[in-house]
C-alpha cells in the first residue's frame, strides 16, 4: 500500500510503499482509507511539538495495551472515513464492508493519511448514508474535540472519558485477550468489490443503546449539551476553521437561545447560515466592546487561547486574551468558559513532563480557574478524544442534516504535501476543514 509519512520532526513529507498493516489488538479493525483530512494536530506532529506528552501516552498505551509503538516513522492523520477490510477477535458489531468513520489515538503511529490503516472499534461508528466519503472525513477529529470538551464540564465522566481512551486497554477492557489477536486464516483485501463494499451490517445499537452505551456510562451526552448549551447565551472565539463550523452547528441544533461567533469578515455570511445570530470581526479594535453589547454569555466556547496575547499587556492583546473575553460571562452564574487552545503540550516540551511541564499547565490552570470562582463562574481545558459513543451521536446529527460538513477544500491524496502547504499558509483565510480524497485518481504523468 502507499502510506505519507516523515522519518524525522520537520522533514518533508515522503510517498513509501508499505505492507498493509496487520491486526495486533483484537479489538482493531482494518480500513481501507476513503479519505482524511488534516487538522493543526497534524502540523504540530509534523514538527514534533507535543511529543513529550505524546512519547508519555504511547509509553502507557504500550503498557497498558501490550504493543509497543516507535515515535517514527511517523504517517500523519487522525481522521477518516472508510471501509472495513478485515476485524479483530472481539469485534463483533462490525464485518468486512461496512463503511465507518472514525479517529484514532495520537499514540498510533501509522495514521490516516495512508491507504489503510488499523483503528479500534470502540472509535469508529457506522458512516452517515447521506454524506460522501469525502464530506465524512471532515467531521470526526473536530467534534470528538468538541464533544469531550463538553463533557470534561462534567468531573466523574471526563474522568471516565480519559480512563477509557480507546477504551483498548487490558484492566479498563475485561474482556481483552491477548492470546490470540486475529484469525490469519482470512484474507486481507485491498481489492475490495465493490459488492461487498456495498453489504452494510445494519447497524448494532439503538437509541437506548446510546443513551446508555453498555458500559455503565449512563448518556449524559445529550444531558450535557443541553445543560450547556439549550436557552443559553453563547459566544464561539475560534474563527472559522473546523472546530468554529461544527460548534456553530451544534449550538444551533441544542437550540441555543443566541450564537456570537468572532471571525474574519469573509467568514460573515457562512457564519450566518450554519447558526450564528451575529458575527463580529476579530481583529476590529473594539471587538471586546462589540461583544460586550451582545453579552453577558452563559458559554464561552474558545479555540484561541491566549495564543496571541504577550506577556506585556496591551489595549490590542486584550483582543487576544482569555481575560478579556472571560469578563464577558454572566457573573455569580456559574457560567463557564471552555478552550481547547491549552498549554499542557506547550509546557510539556518547553519544561518536560514530569514535574515541571505537568506542574506548570496545573498552575497555569488554576491561574485562569480562580480568575473565574472570584466571578462565580468555571474555567475548563478541552481535549480532544476519540470515543465511540460520540461517534454514533455524530451519525445521528448529521443524518438528521442538523449538522453538514463544511470543506474549504479538497486534495487528492498523491498531493498530500500541497495539502500541507496549502493549511499551513497564514496569508489564507480558510473556511472549514481540508480533505484528502484517497478515491480520486492521479491524473497520468
Ligand atoms: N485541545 C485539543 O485537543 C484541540 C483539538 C482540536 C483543535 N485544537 C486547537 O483549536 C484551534 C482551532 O482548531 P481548528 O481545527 O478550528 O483550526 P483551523 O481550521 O486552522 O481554524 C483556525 C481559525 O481561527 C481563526 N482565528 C485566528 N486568530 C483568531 C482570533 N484571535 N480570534 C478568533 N479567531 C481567530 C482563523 O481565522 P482566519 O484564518 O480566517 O483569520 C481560523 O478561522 C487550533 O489552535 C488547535 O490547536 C485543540
Amino acid at each position: 500500500m502507499k502510506a505519507w509519512q516523515i522519518s524525522k520532526f520537520k522533514s518533508p513529507l515522503t510517498l513509501i510503499q508499505k505492507n498493509i498493516p496487520i491486526i495486533t489488538s483484537p479489538n482493531d479493525l482494518l480500513i481501507k482509507i476513503c479519505a482524511s483530512s488534516i487538522n493543526p494536530l497534524d502540523i504540530q506532529m509534523k514538527e514534533g511539538y507535543g511529543q513529550n506528552i505524546i512519547q508519555v501516552m504511547r509509553k502507557l498505551n504500550g503498557i497498558l495495551t501490550g504493543i509497543k509503538q516507535p515515535d517514527l516513522p511517523l504517517t500523519l492523520g487522525r481522521d477518516f472515513s472508510g471501509v472495513i477490510c478485515d476485524t479483530g477477535l472481539n469485534v463483533k458489531s462490525y464485518k468486512f464492508g461496512d463503511e465507518v468513520w472514525g479517529t484514532l489515538g495520537v499514540q498510533r503511529t501509522l495514521g490516516t493519511q495512508s491507504e489503510f490503516t488499523t483503528a479500534s472499534y470502540k472509535s469508529v461508528s457506522l458512516k452517515p448514508n447521506n454524506i460522501e466519503h469525502f464530506e465524512a472525513a471532515s467531521l470526526p477529529y473536530i467534534a470528538m474535540t468538541t464533544f469531550s470538551s463538553i463533557v470534561n464540564t462534567n468531573f466523574p465522566l471526563s474522568l471516565k472519558l480519559f480512563c477509557n481512551y480507546e477504551s483498548d486497554n487490558k484492566f479498563f477492557n475485561k474482556t481483552h485477550d491477548n492470546s490470540q489477536y486475529y484469525d490469519h486464516t482470512k484474507n486481507v483485501n485491498d481489492d475490495l468489490t465493490e459488492e461487498k463494499a456495498n453489504k452494510k451490517s445494519s447497524p448494532d445499537y439503538t437509541y437506548t443503546e446510546i443513551m446508555d452505551s453498555g458500559d455503565g456510562n449512563k448518556d449524559c451526552l445529550d444531558d450535557i449539551l443541553i445543560k450547556n448549551i439549550q436557552n443559553k447565551n453563547i459566544l464561539i472565539r475560534a474563527g472559522s476553521g473546523g472546530i468554529s463550523t461544527f460548534v456553530v452547528q451544534l449550538m444551533k441544533a441544542y437550540n441555543a437561545k443566541n450564537i456570537v461567533v468572532l471571525c474574519n469578515p469573509h467568514s460573515f455570511d457562512l457564519m450566518e447560515e450554519l447558526g450564528a445570530y451575529h458575527t463580529i470581526d476579530y481583529k476590529a479594535s473594539d471587538v471586546i466592546q462589540q461583544s460586550r453589547i451582545l453579552g453577558p454569555y452563559d458559554l464561552v466556547y474558545d479555540a484561541i487561547g491566549n495564543k496571541f496575547s504577550s506577556s506585556t499587556s496591551s489595549n490590542l492583546d486584550d483582543r487576544h486574551s482569555i481575560k478579556s473575553y472571560m469578563n464577558l460571562l454572566r457573573p455569580y452564574n456559574k457560567s463557564k468558559y471552555i478552550t481547547v487552545s491549552s498549554p499542557l503540550l506547550s509546557n510539556a516540551d518547553k519544561y518536560g513532563v514530569f514535574p515541571l511541564g505537568l506542574g506548570k499547565s496545573f498552575l497555569d490552570y488554576n491561574y485562569e480557574s480562580i480568575r473565574a470562582l472570584m466571578k462565580g463562574n468555571l474555567f475548563y481545558y478541552g481535549y480532544y478524544m476519540p470515543n465511540a459513543h460520540f461517534m454514533r451521536r455524530l451519525t445521528q446529527l448529521v443524518e438528521s442534516g442538523k449538522i453538514k460538513p463544511v470543506i474549504d477544500r479538497v486534495f487528492r491524496f498523491d498531493d498530500l504535501p500541497r495539502a500541507y502547504e496549502y493549511f499551513g499558509d497564514k496569508g489564507l483565510s480558510k473556511k472549514g476543514k481540508i480533505v484528502i480524497d484517497n478515491t480520486k485518481a492521479s491524473p497520468p504523468d
